[in-house]
């Protein structure tokens, strides 16, 4: 047997200078984490000068995330990234300010509330395949694309009831712009520069701000006078209310709030399904176990929730691929005041990087870390895992939101493809690059076959599909299991 060991991102080589680390955070900053972190858990390298220090350390993590969070907002990196065009939503608020949200919002995303959505969410990747194979012929796709367009189109019918009185590919354009030099803003943050200093792009970046800021207090404004009986995401928060103060969203609130999941939404669901199907064409037999599974639990029936919770393989893998490839590869908060964490010393506002991706990937909790490896989540083993050893939502009261969205999205999703197409790899294509702007996406647009499956049960009638000996698909590297 071989196992599957996806592509991965090179770490900082171990000594390498400020100038190396600066390139390295102006070009992907996931691989600016000094190659240092896999011994020590917690390393500042000589340059940092108490400015920042990367945390990987399950325990430290622990006190930062979890037990200690309020001692520990979020970084100036953050703050200098987001917070011009975020303000006040959901991702960046602080204090009693965030707590009254997060009251408000978290009913709101509840899983009760969700699974209502269910067959607005598995609508967009029913309709990928149609468009995919309408003659049923095989054909190379652009998955990167697909999962964008279908990702968004879910937000759009959550948020907007997909009623088109507000364009969310205009949004995603104008927020894509403003993201787009954002490598420059996380370099000067972590330097200290003041945020005035120049940098290529600014004025297309304040532009883009000020556009798509206009756009939504527009739209929330017809919103508010328009008829409440609209039932989606955007009419639900207007008419929602701090559980505790009685607290509802200002205008001004509902634009935060309404930029900040659609960004947070929908780009990092986009990006786990992508990398999904790579690793999917890259293991028939591990696409064929997917298949199997959905083909017993579901047959060619649309995904409802019972049927979601029974995929469990499904739920599994997707869980593995954002462990190797985590949507948010990089969080970060600051200090308060002086501490010192796995006895590195830090001053009051200094930041605390943590480098997701390294410790998803960290020899000293992963067993054999870079081997795709489904059954970590399966038969009960996933009750053995950290909570901030496996971190793609966050840990502690700050963790994602939308959370429960995200799963009931993918696996619907990925279930609702796979009962129609199987993946498989374009032959003679490049291994994708790793590239972390804000998400982690394949720096250039990611390609498969898709084929249309001939073996689908007949509804209510679900067929068992004999799976390959192994996983073989061409590209890729492959161990010793
Ligand atoms: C695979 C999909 C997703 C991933 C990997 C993801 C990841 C994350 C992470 C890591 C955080 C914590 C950030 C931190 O601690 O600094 C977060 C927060 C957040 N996410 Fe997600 N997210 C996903 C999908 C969604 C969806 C679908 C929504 C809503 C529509 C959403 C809305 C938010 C919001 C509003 C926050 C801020 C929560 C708070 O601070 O109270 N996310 N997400």
């Amino acid at each position: 047997m071989t196992a599957f060991v996806p592509v991965s991102l090179d770490a900082l080589p171990a000594g390498a200078g400020r100038l190396a680390f600066v390139r390295r955070i102006l070009r992907n900053p996931a691989s600016a984490v000094p190659s240092e972190i896999a011994e020590s858990r917690v390393y500042a390298p000589s340059f940092a000068k108490g400015a920042f220090a990367y945390v990987a350390d399950a325990d430290v993590l622990e006190t930062v995330l979890v037990e200690r969070p309020g001692d520990f907002p979020k970084a100036t990196i953050d703050e200098r990234i987001l917070r011009p065009i975020f303000r006040d939503g959901l991702l960046l608020a602080e204090g009693e300010d965030w707590r009254w949200k997060r009251r408000l919002a978290a009913p709101v995303f509840s899983p009760a509330a969700m699974r209502g959505f269910l067959p607005e969410i598995v609508a967009p990747f029913a309709a990928l395949t149609g468009r995919w194979t309408p003659s049923g012929a095989t054909v190379t796709a652009d998955i990167s694309d697909a999962m964008k367009t279908a990702t968004l189109a879910v937000i759009d019918r959550l948020l907007f009831a997909g009623r088109s009185d507000i364009d969310p590919e205009r949004i995603k354009r104008h927020v894509d712009d403003y993201l787009d030099p954002v490598t420059w803003v996380v370099a000067y943050a972590m330097l200290r520069l003041p945020d005035w200093t120049p940098f290529p792009g600014r004025g297309k970046l304040l532009r883009a701000r000020d556009a798509v800021r206009a756009l939504l207090a527009d739209f929330v404004r017809r919103r508010r006078a328009g008829p409440a009986d609209v039932d989606d995401v955007c009419n639900r928060l207007l008419a929602a209310a701090d559980p505790q103060s009685g607290r509802t969203l200002t205008d001004a609130d509902m634009v935060d709030m309404l930029l900040t999941l659609i960004s947070a939404g929908h780009e990092t669901s986009a990006n786990a399904l992508t990398w999904a199907v790579y690793c999917l064409a890259e293991m028939p037999q591990t696409q064929e176990r997917l298949i199997a599974e959905i083909d017993r639990e579901v047959g060619s029936d649309p995904i409802d929730q019972p049927a979601v919770s029974r995929l469990v393989a499904v739920r599994a893998f997707l869980l593995e691929t954002m462990r190797l490839f985590p949507p948010a590869p990089g969080l970060s908060r600051r200090t308060l005041r002086p501490e010192t964490l796995g006895g590195i010393d830090l001053p009051a506002g200094a930041a605390v990087m943590i480098p997701v991706y390294a410790v998803h990937r960290h020899p000293h909790y992963w067993e054999r870390p870079q081997v795709f490896d489904l059954d970590r989540f399966t038969e009960g083993r996933e009750a053995a895992i950290r909570r901030t050893v496996y971190l793609p939502f966050g840990a502690g009261p700050r963790i994602c939101v939308g959370g429960t969205l995200a799963m009931l999205e993918m696996t619907a999703g990925l279930a609702t493809l796979l009962q129609r197409v199987r993946f498989l790899t374009v032959p003679g294509a490049a291994e994708p690059q790793l590239q972390h702007r804000v998400t982690l996406r394949p720096r250039h647009r990611l390609a498969a076959r898709v084929e249309p499956r001939r073996d689908r049960p007949a509804a209510g009638h679900p067929l068992r599909v004999n799976a390959p000996a192994n996983d073989v698909a061409a590209a890729g590297r492959r161990v010793p299991e």
